[in-house]
């Protein structure tokens, strides 16, 4: 008898924290840019890996589907990947891959044509995937592919924030502007948070920013944040060599001081309190916690 009650004990218990996991609101973190090579899997695997760093339940999704870097930059070796997920061969808990401080990774595949040329409703199916996913999150980011194809404009309108990098390239700021115009003309996308990557300093970085500031407030309905600026610094070339993450392996090089305060930042980024009606990552997270808040 008191075996049972045990079992049953635990039972409650887990089912208690499954639906406390559910009830928490996460975070969700797109990391764009338009132009290719501009630092997007960098900042995201870094923000990622210094959020985890402080304690955070974090995932980071590869969502450059066809082209899969995440994983190469952690060292990390994926047997499966999300096109396992979309074929219904496995869940999302079976692609977790651990990294360095609890981190969660969720890997894409490389040089699969196909998963670069998804459906919508594939698409679809991937987002509400993660209404299954039962572990605690606080955040999640998504690396995005380069462009400003399917992949990025579905996964950008799923999250609740979206980070543009740019360098001082002019390809960068053109592309960044027409990756913005799309999310915000077409996607109803009201708030970016830029940050520069590979300048000089923090004036050179500012200075990139107001370029953009300048367009777009001219052009387009939308909020531009300035996130801040990462250094061009060769620790961040050393730790993507040794398939790490610059917060992790140089913690005190300038590029990873930024990247912690970018982290930082990040979490105190007040988000939507509400949805827009669309498809979300975690919706139903910050559903059920908006009706436990109203005692629902
Ligand atoms: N802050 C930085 N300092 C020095 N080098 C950097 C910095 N950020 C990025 N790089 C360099 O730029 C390269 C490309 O970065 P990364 O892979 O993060 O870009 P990306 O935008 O994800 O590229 P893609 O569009 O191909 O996915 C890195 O391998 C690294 O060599
Ligand atoms: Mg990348």
């Amino acid at each position: 008898m008191k075996q049972t009650m045990t079992a049953q004990a635990s039972v409650n218990q887990a089912q208690g924290l499954s639906l406390r996991a559910r009830a928490t609101p996460v975070k969700v973190i797109a990391v764009a840019s338009g132009k290719g090579g501009v630092g997007k899997t960098s900042v995201s695997v870094n923000v990622a890996m210094a959020l985890a760093m402080a304690g955070r339940e974090v995932v980071l999704l590869d969502a450059d589907l066809g082209l899969a870097n995440v994983d190469v930059q952690l060292g990390l070796q994926p047997t499966r990947n999300l096109s396992h997920l979309l074929a219904g061969e496995c869940r999302i808990e079976d692609l977790v891959l651990r990294a360095p401080h609890g981190l969660k990774v969720i890997p894409a595949t490389s040089g699969t044509r196909r998963m670069a040329q998804l459906g919508s409703a594939e698409y679809a199916g991937l987002i509400t995937a993660f209404a299954d996913y039962r572990d605690p999150v606080d955040v999640m980011v998504i690396d995005t592919a380069a462009g400003i194809s399917d992949s990025v404009t579905v996964f950008s309108r799923a999250a609740q924030e979206v980070i543009v990098v740019v360098c001082d390239e002019p390809a960068s700021i053109t592309d960044a502007y027409a990756l913005i115009k799309v999310l915000s003309r077409e996607f109803g996308v009201e708030r970016f948070r830029v940050v520069a990557n590979m300048v000089r300093n923090e004036t050179h970085g500012r200075k990139l920013f107001e370029n953009i500031l300048r367009v777009t407030d001219r052009f387009l309905q939308v909020v531009l944040d300035y996130a801040g600026a990462i250094p061009d610094d060769e620790f961040l070339k050393r730790a993507i060599r040794r398939q790490s993450a610059v917060v992790d392996t140089y913690p005190g090089a300038r590029s990873a001081q930024a990247l912690k305060a970018l982290a930082q930042a990040a979490e105190r980024w007040v988000s939507p309190a509400f949805g827009h009606g669309h498809l979300e990552f975690f919706a139903e997270r910050r559903e059920s916690a908006a009706s436990a808040l109203l005692g629902g």
